[in-house]
């Protein structure tokens, strides 16, 4: 071991504190129980009977949470602008300043087809179902994903709490209200996450994989918001929006705003997006 790695290590317990893992750490624990090994994969994954199964297959991509006896607002096609895919990439930024002017409804739609809106039909040997896979890859095309969505300020969307049902694109009204003091009393940066255009939040209803992939499921939930998210930024920077990314939230105070139990479902992420500023915020 040599003296500069003693002192880096040294130094590293200035900062962060005794890095020394706890004896039962629960990441460490989680991450070991969902690995896959070849002698047991069968066992950890028995769903997977699923792609056996045409019926199975068909009933599974129905993939979202639908709630038809609500009203719901119709999303415009969604138009993505075909900026060069390179300068976007370069250009993508956490900003968390917006300007006092609406969004359209127009953005909104667009946002949110790149995050998960649907694209492709997926081959099960019974074509005509429609288009069921989306804009980002998922572990076995289960879709354990939901986005919600609070517009603060957006053209023809009257202030709500929205679900995104992407197979019908629309927007479910699941409760009128301001929802301001929810929001302020549920994140660590209420000045983004209320001075924003609009706060969309995604959950994840964790046994639509973990039934198939079981331990290893949650982790494909965490990975897929991945995708969804970084869609949604790179498509604010592509129509020329403000947006960041917010993990900082009371989760348990964000579950109970979108009314959703924090067991089967949980909030994971959320993005802040907006017309931008000018200033970085
Ligand atoms: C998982 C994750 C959680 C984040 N949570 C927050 C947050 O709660 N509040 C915030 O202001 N920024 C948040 N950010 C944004 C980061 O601060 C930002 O990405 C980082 O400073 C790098 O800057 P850039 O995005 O402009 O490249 C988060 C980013 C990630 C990836």
């Amino acid at each position: 071991m040599s003296a500069d790695y003693v002192r880096t290590v040294r130094s590293a317990s200035l900062v962060f504190g005794n890095t020394e893992p706890l004896q039962d750490d629960p990441a460490e624990g989680y991450h070991e129980s969902s690995k896959l090994y070849p002698s047991f994969a069968a066992r950890q994954t028995r769903g997977r009977l699923l792609d056996t199964h045409l019926g199975l297959r068909v009933s599974s991509l129905r993939s979202v949470k639908r709630s038809s006896h609500l009203p719901a607002v119709t999303l415009p096609e969604p138009a993505l602008p075909s900026a060069p895919f390179g300068d976007v990439i370069e250009a993508r930024r956490s900003e968390r300043a917006f300007a006092d002017a609406p969004l359209q409804l127009s953005d909104v739609a667009a946002l949110l087809h790149a995050a998960y809106g649907t694209t492709h039909e997926l081959d099960v040997g019974a074509p005509g179902l429609g288009p069921q896979l989306r804009t980002v890859p998922s572990g076995g095309a289960l879709f354990p994903l939901e986005v919600y969505v609070l517009p603060w300020r957006v053209d023809e969307l009257p202030r709500a709490l929205y679900h995104f049902d992407p197979l019908r694109r629309v927007l479910e009204r699941l409760r009128q209200g301001e929802f301001e003091e929810d929001v302020r009393a549920a994140t660590v940066y209420d000045d983004v996450a209320l001075g924003c255009g609009a706060l969309f939040v995604v959950s994840a209803m964790f046994w639509r994989t973990r039934f198939k992939y079981g331990l290893r499921g949650y982790r494909f939930a965490l990975l897929e918001c991945g995708h969804l998210v970084q869609n949604l930024l790179l498509a604010a920077t592509a129509l020329d929006l403000a947006a960041v990314p917010l993990g900082g939230f009371y989760d348990r105070r964000v579950d109970e705003l979108l009314g959703i139990d924090g067991v089967n479902e949980s909030a994971l992420y959320a993005v802040a997006t907006g017309v931008r500023s000018g200033g970085d915020g």
